[in-house]
């Protein structure tokens, strides 16, 4: 990225690791490709994930406008709304969190973490369309200055963090003179997988990225990334990537969005067994069982390299327990 006027606070401790998954390529598919894993479920806070990445940028934004607030807003198990909390407290910004649900429900999961963050919780289940803005403003009346994060972290700021991380993965690949053939990714609310698709527009990251949605119609989500994309290009003055670089399934989604199903169950378990790894039920775990149906399906060669981006999500497990 050129710019370096960008405001970026640190949460990350460096790259996180890539690694060769052995046991798992074998166990999925004894003549399929080789499964590589970029480990961003390692991240240093809150149980890790991807919304870090997003949020090195998006309270670098909010302490550069003075903010003493941070506001998200998500669902009950909003990992992204968790991590915010985290990060919001290692900068000393005060945490607000709108979740989209039951006014009573237990302390579990991201719920339990983000009360133990000592966040402000509001619960709703039908929340306005402007809840943001509604709260945002009578934060501004007692005296506050708040910053508005959207659903997921994803704007053409936080997918910066993206950016950066496709370069990232780029240098390990150089190092290691692996040349994948394809990076699959979870993808929700488009941030990450825009950020990505910034990477490889811009002729950094050489793989084609794949985003296996947990929720969005495969256009509806196509649409956005590439949106989100342009935005996010534009404002690094990288080029634009065309429409043919966001590539989007939604084959994976299963009975709904956080709705388990055997397949997400047996590919958490086959990834735990094979390499002590965990996955999510409600966004990794869900992936995974994309990739693992795409690679028996024979999509990809014995001697081609595929990536699978954890992005985390893990707080999940022990409110949607797969067991
Ligand atoms: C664990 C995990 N993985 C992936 C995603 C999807 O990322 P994005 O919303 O940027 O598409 C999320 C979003 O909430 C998440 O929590």
């Amino acid at each position: 990225m050129g710019d370096l006027s960008v405001p970026r606070v640190p949460l990350l401790a460096g790259p996180t690791p890539l690694v060769r998954l052995e046991r798992f390529s074998r166990a999925i598919a004894p003549n399929g490709p080789t499964i590589w894993m970029k480990r961003d479920d390692l991240t240093p806070l809150a149980m890790g994930g991807n919304k870090l990445r997003k949020l090195e940028y998006l309270l670098g934004e909010a302490l550069d406008k003075g903010a003493d607030t941070v506001i998200t807003l998500g669902a009950v198990q909003s990992n992204h709304a968790c991590q915010t909390a985290a990060a919001a407290r290692r900068y000393g910004l005060e945490p607000v969190l709108l979740l989209k649900g039951p006014r009573a429900v237990p302390s579990a999961g991201n719920l339990l973490l983000d009360r133990l963050f000592g966040a402000t919780v509001l619960l709703d289940p039908r929340p306005p369309a402007d809840w943001g803005e509604r709260v945002a403003e009578d934060l501004r009346r007692q005296g506050r200055r708040p910053y508005l994060i959207p659903y997921g972290g994803s704007n053409a700021t936080g997918a910066l963090g993206y950016v950066a991380a496709g370069f990232e993965l780029a240098e390990q690949l150089e190092a290691l003179a692996l040349k994948p053939v394809e990076i699959v990714v979870t993808s929700s609310s488009g941030g990450t997988q825009a950020g990505l698709v910034v990477a490889h527009a811009a002729g950094r990251l050489r793989a084609p990225i794949l985003g296996i949605s947990v929720d969005p119609p495969a256009e509806e989500l196509a649409e956005t990334v590439h949106r989100l994309a342009t935005e996010t290009a534009r404002r690094v003055a990288l080029p634009p990537p065309a429409r043919h670089h966001v590539h989007v399934t939604d084959a994976y989604v299963g009975p709904g969005y956080a709705q388990m199903n055997e397949a997400t169950r047996e590919a958490i378990l086959l990834l735990a067994r094979t390499e002590g790894v965990l996955t999510d039920p409600v966004y990794t775990g869900k992936a995974l069982s994309g990739l693992v149906d795409l690679a028996r399906r024979g999509r990809w060669q014995p001697d081609h390299h595929v990536i699978f981006w954890h992005t985390g999500g893990l707080p999940g497990l022990f409110a949607y327990p797969p067991l």
